[in-house]
């Protein structure tokens, strides 16, 4: 009974080695409570559908074709240049940078302004989560 209560516990640590910090989880449910309600059929969010938002091109608020890997590569655990600025970014992969997805306002901050430059409007709640869930899975 100890054993396995003791292996319950190793395993729900081993699953949540690649989870969330606390403070972004609950900006993260409160953006699947919002996904719910704009879609009934929600269930989670999809790091697929995350790619897809990330690596594909629009008419972005400067009028050229860009995507968020014009900015931050297609390699996340690579360092990549703003296409703005040419200013070097640092890594936005979690695995080889643990500052990124652990503070819930400059990923807010920056999922708003970045989503602006792109898509010329703000991301919607399943946007966000999507591509969060992305670059978490990089
Ligand atoms: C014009 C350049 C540019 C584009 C395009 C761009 N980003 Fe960024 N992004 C930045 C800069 C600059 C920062 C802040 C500097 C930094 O954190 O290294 C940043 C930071 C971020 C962060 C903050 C991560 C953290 O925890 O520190 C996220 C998330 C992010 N971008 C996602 C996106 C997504 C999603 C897109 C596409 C919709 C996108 N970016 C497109 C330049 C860009």
């Amino acid at each position: 009974m100890k054993k396995q209560l003791a292996l319950l516990i190793i395993l729900g640590a081993l699953s949540n080695a690649g989870g969330f910090n606390p403070s972004m989880q609950s900006y993260i449910n409160g953006l699947k409570i919002e996904a719910k309600k704009s879609n009934s059929n929600f269930t989670d969010f999809s790091a697929q559908r995350g790619e897809q938002i990330f690596t594909s091109k629009h008419i972005g608020k400067r009028g050229k074709e860009i995507s968020c890997t014009s900015c931050h590569g297609s390699n996340l655990t690579l360092p990549s240049k703003n296409a703005f600025t040419n200013k070097t970014i640092d890594p936005l992969s979690p695995k080889v940078n643990s500052q990124r997805l652990t503070d819930v306002l400059e990923v807010q901050k920056w999922l708003k302004r970045n989503f602006n430059d792109v898509y010329k409007r703000e991301g919607t709640a399943q946007e966000k989560g999507d591509v969060l869930y992305y670059i978490k899975s990089k």
